[in-house]
């Protein structure tokens, strides 16, 4: 039912962790599963993202979008993040089932959040990026 590309990165999840002081951090939650997903995002001064690391509670295919939605941010400058949308999450890992879909989008708002945190903080406004929805608030304990 998985690829083993979900399999590799949910048994060996890349970029587990937090970044402290990172340049955007953004939370967000399935209020119908209830999985929640946290991601910090490490910026340069030339707005390229140079660090990603992600908490995620939540299931297997939530654990995987997150680590390699983190792995295909890195090294992106935030416009080129805005592409790393839950279609090319799936498709980085070979695909999800229908089900786990609602699983990538998470991914999906997670980065978007986290440039949006990162936009406020430095005042500027990010090309084609929406504000996040804000059910989940930053400091609820993970
Ligand atoms: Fe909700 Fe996967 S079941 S994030």
């Amino acid at each position: 039912m998985y690829s083993e590309k979900v399999m590799d990165h949910f048994q060996n999840p890349r970029n587990v962790g937090e970044i402290e002081n990172a340049s955007g951090v953004g939370t967000v939650g399935n209020a119908k599963c209830g999985d929640i997903m946290r991601i910090f995002l490490d910026i340069d001064e030339k707005g390229v993202i140079r660090g990603a690391k992600f908490k995620t509670f939540g299931c297997g295919a939530a654990v995987a979008t997150s680590s390699m939605a983190t792995e295909l941010v890195k090294g992106k400058t935030v416009e080129e993040a805005l592409q790393v949308t839950n279609q090319a999450v799936m498709e980085a890992l070979d695909g999800l089932p229908p089900v786990k879909v609602h699983c990538s989008l998470l991914a999906e708002e997670a980065i978007h959040a986290a440039l949006w945190d990162y936009a406020e903080k430095q005042g500027i406004v990010i090309e084609g990026l929406e504000k996040p929805r804000a059910d989940i608030h930053e400091g609820e304990e993970l």
